[in-house]
């Protein structure tokens, strides 16, 4: 039923190794792994020794002899580097994992389920991922779905069936946590039913089991990939959380014996895939491999963070990577935050800065020109400008080390481009997101905005800042002295080459004495 992909992954995947925009990271894919791991060690030890050395005599080293001040925005061997999306989803994390990916040798999820949908496009082909990491297209990488995610199996398959027909080779690469949870065909007709019954007050979801998953996980009786290892039991708790799932929603049929028995099948193929991964994990950082996470959903849908309830239900903010995957937070370094030059947001729930949709208005253009529609439930994404508020919030939260800036090129041609700068409440500055929303839906909260000047020119080939028009320098610039985060990664359309990296050794400092 599972057949093996035939197909080796597309040899254009392998070109992507070769291109220019990945070029600054000189290491060679897993290659002196173990030089990797000494080298910078031996420096820093040496560098620690002459400054002993530096201050017993009273003197200073030439210039040449001293570290620069460590960029957090370099990949390092000795870090997890992770992308999150710093909005409300849909920011562009996939791609931005595409791209770094081509040279870790780990990508993992940490957290969500099939609700989240990264689009990737790559060697002239769309690829959508819902659960399995994005790093999969680097044939090198090996891929964690995390403990921390939750995973519905029959869309799992499907997605790796998926894969396979795109001539993606995945087997032995992938690597799901005995403890991730499971999702159940029941888990996502309770989501549907659930929405239903809150009529105009739904969340929005996208109906694919994620809230009644983790309900599951928070109550302690839902069941767990490591679980099919022992049918007898599964069985036995499977019978029980049906039987209670039935009990709390009337008219909830679940046919128990039909899916006890599609899981006994499959059972053994997914165990082929389970794993301890947070050993796995833990292990290849102390090999020296390059670890990479592919953050889901965003953390203004957090549970704690996000406007509330109009979240997702688990934590797609920074503290998913420790209890999502088992690490320690020693062990984390750049922490990539994507950013849309723009803001949108799929579902219910406040949005600020959200424009209006008359037709023929800048929210239905940016619709339009950046395709916003959902990678997973094909809805139309609701579009607006850029809410500093709302991105110093969730930089607070998530302690950014860079900025991945997206979708720069769907702002091109709009005479004037705004930026929230401001929450106002009854004529007093809000200085952080208010938990409640009905501050932030009251008639009494503003936003304040800044206006900058457009510009008409495509920037969608350009590769270097210095190419971007005048005033999309300006516009970059603008929202980096705002935020006072460095913008590493600017989107300049939806491919994989279309991406200016300004490279790790680049920082504020250099910015600011430039300007
Ligand atoms: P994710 O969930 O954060 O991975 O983002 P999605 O994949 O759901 O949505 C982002 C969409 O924007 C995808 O269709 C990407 O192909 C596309 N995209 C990403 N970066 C850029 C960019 O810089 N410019 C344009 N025009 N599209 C982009
Ligand atoms: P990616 O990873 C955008 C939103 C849903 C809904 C709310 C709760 O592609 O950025 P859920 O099904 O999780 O219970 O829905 O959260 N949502 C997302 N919106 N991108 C996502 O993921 C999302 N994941 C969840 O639209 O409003
Ligand atoms: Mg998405």
């Amino acid at each position: 039923m599972f057949a093996r992909a035939t197909k080796p992954l597309a040899a254009a995947v392998a070109s992507g190794l070769a291109v220019g925009y990945v070029s600054h990271y000189s290491s060679p894919k897993l290659a002196h792994a173990d030089a990797e791991e000494t080298v910078p060690g031996k420096l820093s030890s040496i560098r620690a020794s002459l400054d002993r050395i530096e201050k017993a005599l009273g003197v200073t080293a030439p210039s040449q002899f001293k570290p620069k001040p460590t960029d957090p925005s370099t990949p390092t061997p000795h870090g997890i580097d992770i992308v999150l999306g710093a909005q409300w989803g849909d920011e562009g994390k996939g791609k931005l994992v595409d791209i770094l990916s081509q040279t870790y040798d780990v990508c993992a999820r940490v957290a969500g389920g099939s609700n989240a949908g990264h689009t990737i496009v790559a060697n002239g082909r769309k690829y959508k991922f819902h659960l399995v990491p994005s790093g999969i297209l680097n044939e090198m990488a090996t891929c964690i779905i995390g403990n921390g995610v939750v995973v519905h199996l029959p869309s799992f398959l499907e997605e790796l069936k998926s894969l396979e027909l795109a001539g993606v080779q995945w087997e032995g690469r992938i690597k799901v946590s005995d403890r991730a949870h499971l999702v159940f065909d029941f888990h996502q007709t309770v989501d549907g039913n659930q929405e239903t019954k809150l009529g105009r007050n739904k969340i929005g979801t996208t109906k694919k089991g994620i809230g009644p998953a983790y309900a599951s996980k928070i109550s302690r009786n839902g069941l767990r990939v490591g679980d099919l290892g022992d049918m007898e039991t599964f069985e036995e708790r499977f019978r029980s959380l049906a039987e209670y799932h039935m009990a709390a929603f009337p008219g909830l049929k679940i046919d128990i014996e039909k899916e006890i028995d599609y899981y006994r099948k499959i059972a053994p193929y997914v165990q082929s895939m389970t794993t301890d991964t947070i050993e796995y994990t833990n292990q290849a950082y102390t090999s020296g491999k390059k670890i990479l996470v592919e953050g889901a959903n965003a953390t203004m849908l957090d549970i704690d963070f996000g406007t509330y309830p109009y979240v997702t239900s688990s934590n797609p903010s920074i503290g998913s990577v420790l209890t999502g995957l088992g690490v320690s937070p020693r062990k984390l370094n750049g922490i990539f935050g994507t950013v849309k030059a723009y803001c949108t947001r799929v579902g219910e729930g406040p949005f600020p800065t959200e424009l209006v949709d008359a037709p023929g208005s800048t929210g239905e253009y940016l619709r339009a020109n950046g395709y916003e529609f959902g990678t997973t439930t094909g809805r139309a994404r609701r579009c607006g400008w850029l809410d500093i508020p709302q991105m110093k919030f969730s930089s607070t939260i998530n302690g950014f080390t860079s900025l991945n800036l997206t979708k720069l090129d769907v702002l091109t041609g709009l005479p004037e481009i705004l930026i929230g700068t401001k929450y106002v409440y009854k004529g007093s500055n809000l200085d952080t997101m208010p938990a409640n929303l009905k501050i932030m839906t009251s008639p009494d909260f503003k936003v304040e905005y800044e206006t900058m000047p457009g510009w008409t020119e495509d920037i969608s080939t350009c590769t270097k800042f210095e190419e971007l028009p005048p005033n999309a320098q300006k516009y970059v610039h603008r929202v980096q002295d705002l935020l006072g985060i460095p913008i590493r990664w600017i989107g300049v359309g939806p491919n994989r080459l279309d991406v200016v990296d300004r490279g790790p050794g680049w920082d504020l400092t250099e910015q600011a004495k430039s300007k």
